[in-house]
C-alpha cells in the first residue's frame, strides 16, 4: 500500500471543521493540519485558557489559519448545548465534525455533571449530544462528514456493553473500552440513520494506533516508564502521526461511509491509515441500535432528521 501522507490533504478552503479535545494530543495536530488546509477550524476544549493557547500555537505556525477556541466540556450536557447554540447562531454549515476528545481510566469511578460514567459520558455521550445538536448544520453541507475517533482496544472482549455506565462495578480499562466500542458502534449507526433519512452524510470511526500523550495521565508511573521507554520507540508514533487516521477518514474522497480505518502498519499500532477491522459487535446492528436509542435517553437529544 502507498503511504499516505499530509501532503495529500486536499485544498478545504471556505470550509468550516470543528475538532474536540484539541487543547493537545491528537486533537491539537489533527485541527493544526486541517487548519493547513485552509478550512476554517475551531478548536473545542474544557479548558478555555489551554484551547486558546492551542489554536493561538497553530496560528503562529499555519500560516494564514484561520482557527478560533470554543469551551466545550463534554462532562456537561449543558456545555455542550451551549457550544452548539453558538455556533449554530452563525447559521453557518458545518462540514467537518471531529469527535476526537476522550479521558482514558481514571483511578476510581467519577461522574460527570449529568451523573454518568465519567469515561462513557465524555467519549461516548457528550460527543453524542454534541452531534445531535450539530446536525442541523452538517446537513446544510454539501458533503458533511463526522470523524469519532475510538481506539484499537474496541476490539477487545473485555468491553461491557451491558453495563456501560460501570453500575456494577468500575474498572477503569474496562469503561474505556466499552467507550471505545461505543464509538465505532455510533458511527456506523449514525451511518444507517442517515441514509434511511436519504440524508448525504459520511460517518466513519477512526483509531489512531499508540501515541504516548495526556491520555496516559491515569496510568501508573510504571506504565508511563515502559511507554516512554520502549513502546512508544517500538511501537507508538508521534501525535503527528497518530492524526493521520483521522486526517485521512476526514478527507481522502472514497472512505467507506461506516467505515473503520487505522494505522496499517506493525500491529495497527502505527503506520499508513487505511480500512481496518472493525470490532466484532459492529456485525450486530440490534446493539448499536439499543445504544442509539440509550444514549437518546440519557441525553435528552434526539437527532432531527428532515423528514
Ligand atoms: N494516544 C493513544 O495512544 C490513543 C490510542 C487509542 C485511542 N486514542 C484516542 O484518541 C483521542 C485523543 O486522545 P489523545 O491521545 O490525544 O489524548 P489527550 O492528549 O489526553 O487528548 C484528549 C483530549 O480530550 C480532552 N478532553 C478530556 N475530557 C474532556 C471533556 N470533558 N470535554 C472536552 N474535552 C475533553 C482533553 O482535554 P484536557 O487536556 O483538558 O483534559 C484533551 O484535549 C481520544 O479519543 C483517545 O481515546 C488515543
Amino acid at each position: 500500500m502507498t503511504a499516505w501522507t499530509v501532503r495529500e490533504l486536499p485544498d478545504l478552503s471556505g470550509r468550516l471543521a470543528v475538532v474536540t479535545g484539541a487543547a493537545g494530543g491528537i486533537g491539537f495536530a489533527t485541527a493544526r493540519r486541517l487548519a493547513g488546509t485552509g478550512a476554517e477550524v475551531v478548536f473545542a476544549g474544557r479548558d478555555p485558557a489551554r484551547v486558546r493557547a492551542a489554536a493561538g500555537r497553530a496560528s503562529r505556525e499555519v500560516p494564514g489559519a484561520r482557527v478560533r477556541a470554543a469551551e466545550l466540556d463534554l462532562a456537561d450536557l449543558t456545555s455542550v448545548a451551549a457550544f452548539a447554540a453558538h455556533l449554530s447562531a452563525e447559521s453557518r454549515a458545518l462540514d467537518l465534525l471531529v469527535n476526537n476528545a476522550g479521558v482514558m481510566n481514571p483511578p476510581e469511578r467519577r461522574t460527570t455533571r449529568d451523573g454518568f460514567e465519567l469515561t462513557f459520558g465524555v467519549n461516548h455521550l457528550g460527543h453524542f449530544a454534541l452531534t445531535g445538536r450539530l446536525l442541523p448544520l452538517l446537513l446544510a453541507a454539501r458533503n458533511p462528514r463526522v470523524v469519532t475517533v475510538s481506539a484499537l482496544v474496541a476490539r477487545s472482549r473485555l468491553a461491557e456493553p451491558d453495563d456501560p455506565l460501570s453500575e456494577r462495578g468500575y474498572r477503569g480499562m474496562v469503561a474505556y473500552i466499552t467507550s471505545k466500542l461505543a464509538n465505532v458502534l455510533f458511527a456506523q449507526e449514525f451511518q444507517r440513520r442517515a441514509d434511511a433519512a436519504g440524508a448525504g452524510l459520511t460517518s466513519v470511526a477512526v483509531h489512531p494506533g499508540f501515541s504516548l500523550t495526556g491520555l496516559q495521565r491515569h496510568s501508573s508511573r510504571l506504565a508511563r516508564a515502559v511507554g516512554r521507554g520502549g513502546l512508544q520507540r517500538v511501537l507508538g508514533q508521534p501525535a503527528d502521526a497518530a492524526a493521520l487516521p483521522s486526517l485521512y477518514a476526514a478527507t481522502v474522497p472514497g472512505v467507506t461511509p461506516g467505515g473503520f480505518y487505522g494505522p496499517t502498519g506493525r500491529l495497527e499500532c502505527r503506520g499508513t491509515p487505511g480500512p481496518v477491522k472493525p470490532p466484532k459487535a459492529a456485525a450486530e446492528p440490534g446493539r448499536a441500535r439499543e445504544l442509539w436509542e440509550m444514549s437518546e435517553r440519557l441525553t435528552g437529544v434526539t437527532y432531527p432528521w428532515p423528514s
